[in-house]
């Protein structure tokens, strides 16, 4: 039995695909055959499980009745663990609802396969699900349409947003991560940086902290917990012996740590090793001793020197970051020093900046990376804005290259 209203009225989900159709070829925003508040409130769920989920999307689901009332909500787990749709219908159930007839929105196709745990689309459909609503077909090869496909062999009633709904585009975003890795096999980028009005990041003698205010700096923390891992440099770690975990908002998951040290000088008293958490150690060059201590302080050291004349002695970071998509790692925080930035930047494999800037001027000192001079400018790095926010007395500003999330 299809639903009659959404909850704002303003959509029957018994008028026909064609009727739908004809309206949508006159009207905007494009109605769907599905109540807004509803998809809307199924994406806010999958919100809630974003610091959680990783390396798994942060998905939502959300169980109605025939009357679109919702019975239960349910957001992807930590790994391992349930996803959204067990969550909600494990919820459901509890509240003495019967899910025989019931309709799951879900903000990403139901897993197919066996992963970590079992499919969700069988689950869906052992339990009489009569029909699902997504926003989005997974990236993942494997899943990829098939979830979609056993549930229709099964005779639930699919339902999947345009690809150009915007609703799909916001469901995306809040897993960019994990499209990039699926799409692109290489981890999101997102650099962030710390500076003063005139872009300075640290003074000349290497002090940096702290340039932004409370509010930016948490802000900060908030980015790292949502990244899979926290990328630095040996320069940072000598400067700052930072220990780069998150500290000011709340979260079960701590990020792995990735750090770039091509000859393993990794002081093995640094503060990073008193975190709980994996951590990486990518190097140049050989030194057995040398990672055999670090290892033993609980880092995993991988070789990955350049291949290309000159650059032995140094980390491959492409290959660095295709490795670490490997290892799962969807979202790739950046907080290092200019010169690991430049080597970023001039490698073509940063994605996003996060800038905080504070209303200061520290003329003199360290800018955000090391980038060799122009002589022209038109061979200036070309990003967009893609948000502009006040972090207390700072602007928050995210800036993308132009066109890396094309794959959107
Ligand atoms: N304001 C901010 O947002 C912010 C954030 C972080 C740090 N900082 C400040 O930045 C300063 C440190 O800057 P920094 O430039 O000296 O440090 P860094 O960029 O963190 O680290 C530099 C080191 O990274 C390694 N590296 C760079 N490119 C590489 C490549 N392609 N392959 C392999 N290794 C590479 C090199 O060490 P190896 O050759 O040994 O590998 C290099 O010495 C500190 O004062 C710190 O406080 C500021």
């Amino acid at each position: 039995m299809p639903e009659q209203s959404d909850s704002s009225g303003r959509h029957s989900a018994s008028i026909s695909r064609q009727t739908v159709n004809s309206v949508q070829a006159i009207s905007t925003p494009v109605p769907r055959p599905v109540p807004d508040a509803l998809l809307h409130r199924t994406l806010q769920v999958a919100t809630q499980g974003r610091l959680l989920a990783p390396p798994n999307p942060a998905v939502g689901c959300i169980i109605c009745n025939a009357q679109g009332q919702i019975l239960a909500e349910g957001h992807t787990q930590a790994v391992g663990g349930p996803h959204a749709e067990i969550m909600a219908m494990r919820t459901a159930v509890a509240h003495g609802h019967a899910l025989a007839g019931a309709t799951a929105y879900v903000s990403l196709e139901p897993c197919s396969h066996h992963g970590r745990t079992g499919p969700c689309c069988d689950a869906l459909t052992a339990a009489g699900i009569q029909r699902v609503v997504a926003i989005d077909t997974d990236p993942n090869p494997r899943v990829a349409g098939q979830g979609f496909a056993r549930l229709r062999a099964a005779g639930v009633q699919v339902h999947v947003l345009p690809t150009n709904d915007p609703l799909v585009k916001q469901a995306r975003e809040l897993n960019i991560g994990f499209y990039s890795r699926m799409l692109r096999k290489t981890p999101w980028v997102r650099m962030k940086v710390a500076s003063s009005l005139d872009g300075r990041t640290a003074l000349n003698n290497g002090a940096s902290q702290w340039i932004t205010g409370d509010a930016a700096r948490a802000d900060g923390h908030a980015q790292r917990a949502r990244a899979c891992a926290v990328l630095t440099g040996m320069g940072t770690v000598m400067a700052d012996n930072p220990l780069l975990n998150v500290r000011a908002i709340a979260t079960t998951r701590q990020p792995h740590l990735v750090l770039v040290d091509s000859r393993l000088e990794t002081p093995l008293d640094a503060r990073l090793f008193d975190v709980a958490r994996t951590f990486y150690i990518y190097a140049a060059i050989a030194n057995d001793a040398k990672k055999a201590a670090l290892e033993a302080r609980g880092a995993t050291v991988i070789y990955l020197p350049g291949t290309q004349e000159g650059s032995q002695h140094k980390v491959d970071l492409a290959a660095m970051l295709r490795d670490l998509a490997q290892r799962e790692i969807n979202e790739v925080h950046v907080e290092a020093g200019h010169q690991l930035n430049g080597s970023l930047l001039r490698a073509g494999l940063v994605d996003e900046l996060v800038t905080y800037v504070a209303p200061k001027l520290l003329a003199e000192g360290r800018g955000m990376a090391q980038l060799p001079p122009l002589a022209d400018l038109n061979q200036a790095l070309q990003l967009n804005f893609h948000a502009i926010d006040r972090s207390g007395p700072d602007l928050r500003i995210v800036a993308r290259f132009e066109g890396r999330d094309c794959f959107l």
